[in-house]
């Protein structure tokens, strides 16, 4: 249920508001120099920001209680933990009576009554912590191969970066609170998120990612493809509405005759004139750079009056959500789906016996 991957996996426990959320991450091998310094600005790029992020703050220390000796990776299962301490519950206590509209509530208390509806249990936006950490040890075994995963805030509340962006620029958005390219954009989605903050309401958005450095080959076909696997890891994240890869959606638009990118000689590799494609072929990559979208909704928990039901009585009532949320998901989950790329990237390279084990 809550295990992803295959030579590379991931079981994710814990719940918003109980002591600890954590993961158990399998398959990585041993002699691993944990790089202290990557994981804390990966989970640093996690944690809300300002104005811009829910008022929540978490210190989020990274604990290994298994599988790290000395700093170096034993082989062994790593189990990693993370406190929850700025928790308050009461603000949700409503929510088992009254599901919050766009949230999780419904479907998880007709599923089990017993659900622990504090800070949405489960299905809190806080258990992408550990995905965090996970994602950044793949990430450090990635980079001794050279590959690189990384993301951008393509759109925010309306806000749109219309410019192709190369791996350089899309690195330098973790300079910005709303992780977009540019300093001009990042106030502009700024000002989108406060203004809808303000309004007590929510935006969403669209996140950027692409891989870098992939040999050509990796992704396992029909049901283990590149852009299947991407594309469930993505779907995990809370508020992920749609995925699209290359051209995606405007592909179906185009000609035959447009959309193929022409096949070319790069030095001595294969590589193709454009990338329409996004980097996969046939559920491989194509050692064209993978690029990718998820597209966010806006938060559901908006402090607007909303229309709701009752589920003791089965009337209809209303809501009106206090308490302390994002107004804006998308400059927190841009660390989110690089994380999740990162675990499938990994997995997959494993796999395909591009990476020894
Ligand atoms: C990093 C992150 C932070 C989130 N913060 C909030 C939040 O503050 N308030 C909220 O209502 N939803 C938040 N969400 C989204 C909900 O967890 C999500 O919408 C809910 O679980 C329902 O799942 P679904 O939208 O995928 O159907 C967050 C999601 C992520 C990835």
């Amino acid at each position: 249920m809550n295990r992803f991957g295959n030579d590379v996996n991931v079981n994710l426990w814990g719940s918003s508001h109980g002591p600890y959320v954590g993961c158990i991450i399998e398959g990585l091998g041993g002699g691993l120099e944990v790089d202290s310094e990557l994981m804390r600005e990966d989970m640093s790029l996690r944690m809300p920001k300002g104005r811009i992020g829910t008022q929540r703050r978490e210190k989020d220390e990274v604990l290994f209680a298994s599988g790290i000796t000395e700093g170096v990776t034993n082989g062994d299962p790593i189990s990693i933990m993370i406190a929850n301490q700025d928790v308050r519950s009461r603000d949700y206590e409503q929510f088992l009576r009254r599901p919050r509209p766009g949230h999780a509530d419904m479907t998880a208390v007709l599923r089990n009554p017993c659900h622990d509806i504090r800070g949405g249990g489960m299905y809190s936006g806080r258990l992408t912590a550990p995905l965090v950490a996970a994602g950044s040890l793949c990430r450090m075994i990635l980079r001794d191969d050279c590959v690189s995963v990384s993301g951008f805030s393509r759109a925010i509340g309306g806000v749109v970066d219309h410019s192709d962006r190369d791996p350089e620029e899309v690195v330098a958005s973790r300079g910005f609170d709303t992780r977009a390219c540019t300093s001009s954009l990042d106030s502009a989605m700024e000002e989108a998120i406060i203004k809808a903050g303000s309004d007590g309401d929510s935006v969403g958005g669209v996140v950027e990612c692409r891989i870098d450095g992939l040999p050509a080959g990796v992704g396992e076909p029909w049901f283990d493809t590149f852009d299947g696997e991407l594309a469930k890891a993505m779907f995990s994240i809370p508020a992920m509405r749609a995925f699209e890869i290359g051209d995606g959606i405007w592909s179906s638009g185009s000609r035959g005759s447009e959309n193929n990118d022409p096949f070319t000689i790069k030095g001595r590799e294969i590589g193709t004139e454009s990338n329409h494609h996004g980097g996969v072929l046939g559920g491989r990559s194509s050692g064209m750079p993978l690029v990718f979208r998820c597209f966010f909704k806006p938060t559901p928990s908006i402090s607007k009056m909303q229309r709701t039901v009752d589920l003791t009585n089965l009337e209809e009532t209303s809501i009106e959500i206090e308490g302390r949320h994002d107004p804006c998901i998308v400059p927190r989950a841009v660390a989110v789906v690089e994380a999740m790329a990162c675990i499938v990237t990994l997995d997959l390279m494993k796999r395909g016996g591009f990476i020894e084990h």
